[in-house]
C-alpha cells in the first residue's frame, strides 16, 4: 500500500515535470481554512486524503469539530482549531474552559496535532462591546487551563483580527490601530507578548480594490507587475497590497509598544465569482492573486519591513461554502467546488485533485485520465 502510492506520487511527478506549464508547488508550507457553512461538502475523510495528495499540512477550523479532528487522526496535518465568539462569556469561567479543553482538544491531540486555538474571531470588529469585554479574559483563562492540563507548551493562544481594526493602513511606516480600540490593544498585546504568540490578521486587498477599484491599480492587489509603491517614511518600496497590510499591523503594534509580537495572516483570499456590483470578482482574479501568493511563499519572502521573517498564510478557503450569507462572492472564495475539482488551476491542484475527483466518481470526465495513470502505476509495479 504505502509503496504503491508512493509509485502513484513519482507518477504524477514524473507527469508533473513533463507539463509545460507546472509550477512545483508541492512543498509551499501554507495553510488552508476549512470552513463548513455549507451542505454539500465531501465528508471529512475524503477532504483528508484531499489535502494529503496536495501535501498540504495545515488547517485552520472555525470550530473545534471532532469529526474533522477523528478523520485527520494520525495525519501529517497541523490544526488551529477556534472557539466561537459565542463561547467567549462562558470561556471567562476556569470550570468551563478546562471543561471544553477537556472535551474538545485533549481526546484527541494524541492522534490529531492540535498546535493553536484562535479564541473569537474578528471580535474587535464586530461592535458588540460584551464580546469586545470577555475577549481577553477568555484567552487568558483558556491559556491558564491549557497551562493546567500541561498543554500549554503545545498549544498556542491567540484571536484573528479583522483588518478593520486599523483606522490607518498607509503609508505601512505610519500603520495604527483605531483609537477607540487602544483600550482592548494595549492588554491583549501585553498578554500575547507574555505568551509569545502570533498576532493574527484577516486581510483581504480584494475589498480596498472592490471599494475603490477607478483608484486601486489591480496588479498592485494582484501581485502582478507594477510601479509599486514607496513609504516616503521609510523609502521601502511596495510591489503589492498585502505586504503594505501586513507592515502596517507591525507599525501600529509597535506604536502600541511592541516588537516582540510576529504578525500572521489567518485568513487571505480573492472570490471567483461576484454580484454585479463586486468589481473584480473573477475566477481568472481568483486564480491569479492566490497563484502568485503561492509563489511569494514558496520563495519564502518576507515584507519590506520584515524581509528576514517568512509571510506565514492561511489561504481562503478550501471549499466554496453554498450556505454563506452575503454577496455571491461570500459564496465563492473556495479553492475547490464541493466534489472536490478545482475552481480554478493553480499549480498545485493541477492533477491530483482529478485523481480525486474521478475515484469520487464526481468527476467522470477526468475518468480516461485516471485509467491512463493506474496503467502506467501498473505497469511500473510490474517491472
Ligand atoms: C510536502 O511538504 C513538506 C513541507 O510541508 C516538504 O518538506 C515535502 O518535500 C513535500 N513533499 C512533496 C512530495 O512535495
Ligand atoms: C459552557 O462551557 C461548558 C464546557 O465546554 C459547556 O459544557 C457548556 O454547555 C457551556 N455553556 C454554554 C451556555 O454555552
Ligand atoms: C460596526 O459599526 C459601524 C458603524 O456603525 C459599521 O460601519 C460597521 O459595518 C459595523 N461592523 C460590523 C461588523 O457590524
Amino acid at each position: 500500500m504505502a509503496s504503491s502510492s508512493s509509485l502513484l506520487r513519482l507518477v504524477f511527478l514524473i507527469l508533473l515535470s513533463l507539463s509545460d506549464s507546472a509550477i512545483q508547488i508541492m512543498g509551499v508550507e501554507f495553510g488552508i481554512n476549512y470552513g463548513q457553512i455549507a451542505n454539500n461538502l465531501p465528508s471529512h475523510s475524503r477532504v483528508s486524503t484531499l489535502l494529503g495528495s496536495l501535501n498540504i499540512s495545515r488547517v485552520k477550523l472555525y470550530d473545534a469539530d471532532p469529526n474533522v479532528l477523528l478523520a485527520f487522526s494520525k495525519s501529517n496535518v497541523d490544526f488551529i482549531i477556534g472557539l466561537g465568539n459565542g463561547d467567549l462569556q462562558n470561556m471567562t469561567d476556569p470550570v468551563n474552559a478546562q471543561d471544553w479543553i477537556q472535551q474538545h482538544v485533549q481526546p484527541y491531540i494524541g492522534q490529531t496535532r492540535i498546535t493553536c486555538i484562535v479564541v473569537g474571531n474578528e471580535v474587535l470588529n464586530s461592535n458588540n462591546t460584551q464580546w469586545m469585554a470577555y475577549l481577553l479574559p477568555a484567552m487568558q483563562t483558556v491559556y491558564l487551563a491549557l497551562s493546567k492540563l500541561g498543554l500549554n507548551q503545545q498549544v498556542a493562544v491567540t484571536t484573528a483580527h479583522s483588518l478593520n481594526i486599523l483606522a490607518t493602513s498607509y503609508p505601512p511606516s505610519a500603520g495604527a490601530f483605531r483609537q477607540d480600540l487602544a483600550e482592548y490593544l494595549q492588554p491583549l498585546l501585553n498578554f500575547q507578548a507574555q505568551i509569545d504568540t502570533p498576532f493574527l490578521i484577516n486581510a483581504y486587498p480584494y475589498f480596498a480594490y472592490k471599494d475603490n477599484p477607478s483608484e486601486v491599480p489591480l496588479n498592485y492587489v494582484l501581485f502582478q507587475p507594477n510601479e509599486g509603491l514607496t513609504d516616503p517614511f521609510t523609502n521601502l518600496h511596495y510591489d503589492n497590497m498585502l505586504y503594505a497590510q501586513i507592515d502596517a499591523v507591525y507599525s501600529a503594534i509597535k506604536a502600541m509598544g511592541h516588537t516582540d509580537i510576529n504578525v500572521r495572516i489567518s485568513e487571505t483570499g480573492w472570490p471567483s465569482k461576484g454580484d454585479a456590483d463586486e468589481a473584480g470578482a473573477t475566477l481568472e482574479n481568483a486564480q491569479i492573486y492566490n497563484g502568485n501568493l503561492l509563489q511569494r511563499i514558496e520563495q519564502k519572502q518576507g515584507t519590506p519591513a520584515k524581509p528576514s521573517v517568512p509571510i506565514d498564510i492561511y489561504v481562503f478557503a478550501l471549499f466554496n461554502e453554498n450556505l454563506k450569507p452575503g454577496p455571491t462572492s461570500e459564496r465563492n472564495y473556495g479553492l475547490y467546488y464541493p466534489d472536490g475539482t478545482p475552481v480554478y488551476s493553480l499549480g498545485l491542484q493541477r492533477y491530483l485533485p482529478e485523481l480525486y475527483s474521478a475515484v469520487s466518481a464526481a468527476g467522470t470526465r477526468v475518468l480516461p485520465f485516471f485509467v491512463v495513470l493506474v496503467s502506467i502505476t501498473t505497469f511500473l509495479m510490474l517491472i
